[in-house]
């Protein structure tokens, strides 16, 4: 590959639109495991597996070899290449250019070309939609749909006509040369013969655009299913520009209210979100019939960490809703469900019952574990006791995926309510199940010596599990106060990264790291997560540990000198450094 500048944006810019789940399962076989997956280590022999990723922290760890870190460190040893060409190699796979050191910006003015012809693409259809008389056929429909101008110019719709090359030779008349439109998969290159044709004709067109309101490509509805060959939806192909499961429809439009409302619904289709917008619930976006993925999450996550799933009141809506949720919660997300009435999708929901019932629908959703109770408790046959050990068998895997272990027993007095399981051996069997889960250190058992390294150990545990804690440790602590001397290394990457006031997550941590066994620390701690039973406690007590060894010195030397300042009669010395030992026996003490 040639030498390719590589600025630190792009690093983040890369790292942050790449799912390491994704990436990984590329190569070896992950099961879930609890929050996290597992597989078996491909840079170390072994036959039961300790290599562990963690879709929510973005970061892998093998506990066998003790290798671990970012989506970075994983391509770099497992396809053996330099940090460089691992960052080119996940931007290529995203559709991210890559700018050149010398100066010379080809790949991106021909990226930047693509991106021109779709635009001039989207607004020839759109023009097709709302000034041709081929159009009114496509007009009529919208309308039907109950949507309007406004709506139309918003998502910029548009018209395909019913013609082979209309749109060829309309970019030919511009001068732009056919290779072009067929690399962005406006025109298909005919089999047998010289020549291509218009992909999308006699349909209503959906450009798609990017978080920064390019278009990337188009999604195409056929108008009258009856007497139209073809998929009811035909969609771009994968091309430079547009990466299948990359991007989220309307986010663009969106993000800033997603933002300001503090959650996004998600739905399954185009129609959906364009009729919500039209309702004027714009927090949407739509995976536009594509399963749910990582990357898309990640995306999602920018914005908000709480989404609400609106999919259809289909077995295919409810099987989607179900895996979205695992990649929801996997990365952090909290997840509530809308469950519509049979049949309905969310389009045709807020047009039979308008926006207040929809917006009522939104405050009275659920968490998924209610949503998926209630169904288990409607679908399944839970008189009997076999019922019951079914139904709880369902339930469980969900249950078992919520971390925090007081909204999981919350969960357990539903269970008993709505499925009418009151079998208290049922019950334990479920708490047992669901409930394996390890405390947080105890410092008290711990010896004084071994008390400071466990200490500075958890606190940096405690650093990359929340950012808050970082805020509250670095009003006590400083790098100085570590002993450990690649601890406190970490310890000064986070805190420089709080004083610059920049977002902070491990798997950017693990970037900013020089010494690669720095990097396999941070994996290690963040992946051996403790459930704390209390964390702010956790967080006061490795403090004054760590805190406490510099008080120690700090009285030997006042000993040390108050002995001194008697020897040479200095008074006035001595009661100042009395004063002071006192103060830090009492501290040591607090
Ligand atoms: P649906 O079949 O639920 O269609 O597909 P819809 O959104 O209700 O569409 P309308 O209301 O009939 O117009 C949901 C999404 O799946 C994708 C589209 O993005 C669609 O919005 N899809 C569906 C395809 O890509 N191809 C298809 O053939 C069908
Ligand atoms: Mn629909």
């Amino acid at each position: 590959m040639a030498m390719n500048y590589i600025s630190d944006r792009l690093i983040e810019e890369v790292r942050v639109a790449c799912d390491i789940v994704e990436i990984i399962s590329d190569h070896l076989p992950l099961k879930k495991s609890g929050k996290n997956f597992k597989g078996l280590c491909p840079f170390h022999s072994e036959k039961t597996p300790s290599f562990v990723v963690s879709p929510e922290k973005q970061i892998f760890h093998c506990f066998g070899c003790g290798a671990g870190g970012n989506v970075y460190q994983f391509l770099m040893k497992s396809e053996g290449i330099s940090f460089v060409d691992a960052v080119s190699h996940l931007a290529e796979r995203q559709g991210i250019p890559i700018p050149k050191k010398s100066g010379d910006s080809g790949e991106n003015d021909k990226r930047k070309r693509l991106y021109e012809i779709n635009k001039l693409a989207a607004d020839y259809f759109h023009k097709r939609l709302s000034e041709s008389s081929e159009g009114e056929k496509a007009r009529g429909y919208l309308k039907q749909r109950d949507i309007d101008g406004n709506t139309i110019n918003r998502f910029l719709l548009g018209y395909a006509p019913l013609s082979w090359d209309h749109l060829l030779r309309y970019f030919v008349k511009k001068g732009v040369p056919p290779a072009l439109l067929e690399k962005v998969g406006l025109i298909i290159a005919k089999e047998r013969r010289d020549g291509y044709y218009d992909r999308f004709r006699d349909r209503i067109i959906f450009p798609i655009f990017n978080t920064q309101g390019m278009v990337i490509g188009f999604g195409g509805r056929i108008i009258d299913s009856s007497d139209q060959k073809g998929p009811k939806y035909l969609n771009s192909p994968e091309t430079a520009i547009y990466k299948k499961g990359s991007n989220l429809y309307g986010l663009n439009l969106a993000k800033e209210i997603i933002r300001k409302e503090g959650f996004a619904l998600i739905v399954e289709g185009y129609v959906d979100l364009i009729a919500l917008s039209r309702h004027g619930i714009e927090n949407v976006v739509s995976v536009s019939g594509t399963a749910l993925t990582g990357r898309q999450v990640l995306l999602l996550r920018r914005y908000t960490d709480k989404a609400v799933i609106v999919f259809d009141a289909d077995s295919a809506g409810r099987s989607a809703a179900e895996k979205g949720y695992d990649l929801l919660l996997e990365r952090g997300m909290k997840v509530k469900v809308i469950a519509l009435p049979g049949g309905s999708d969310p389009d045709s929901f807020i047009r039979k019952w308008g926006r207040d019932d929809f917006l009522k629908r939104i405050q009275n959703a659920v968490s998924f574990i209610e949503y998926m109770i209630e169904r288990i408790a409607e679908e399944m046959n839970l008189s009997s006791l076999e019922g019951q050990v079914d139904g709880v068998n369902r339930i469980l895997p969900f249950l078992s995926r919520i971390p925090n272990s007081v909204e999981r027993d919350s969960y357990m007095s539903t269970i008993e309510e709505k499925m009418g399981i009151s079998s208290n051996a049922l019950l334990m069997e479920l708490r047992k199940a669901s409930l394996r889960q390890r405390k947080g250190v105890d410092l008290s058992y711990v010896p004084e010596e071994v008390k400071k390294v466990v200490a500075e150990q958890s606190l940096i545990q405690l650093m990359l599990m929340d950012n808050s804690n970082i805020r509250r440790i670095r009003e006590y602590v400083s790098k100085e106060n570590f002993e450990d001397h690649d601890l406190g290394q970490i310890a000064s990457v986070l805190f420089d990264l709080l004083d610059k006031n920049e977002e902070i997550s491990p798997r950017k941590v693990i970037d900013l790291l020089l010494e690669t066994h720095q990097k396999e620390i941070v994996s290690r701690l963040v992946i051996d997560h403790i459930e704390y039973d209390n964390v702010d406690r956790a967080v006061d007590d490795c403090i004054k540990a760590v805190k406490r060894r510099d008080i120690r010195c700090e009285i030997n030397t006042i000993k040390q000198q108050r002995k001194e300042a008697i020897e040479m009669g200095k008074l006035e010395e001595y009661r100042i450094l009395q004063e002071r030992y006192i103060q830090l026996r009492q501290e040591m003490r607090s």
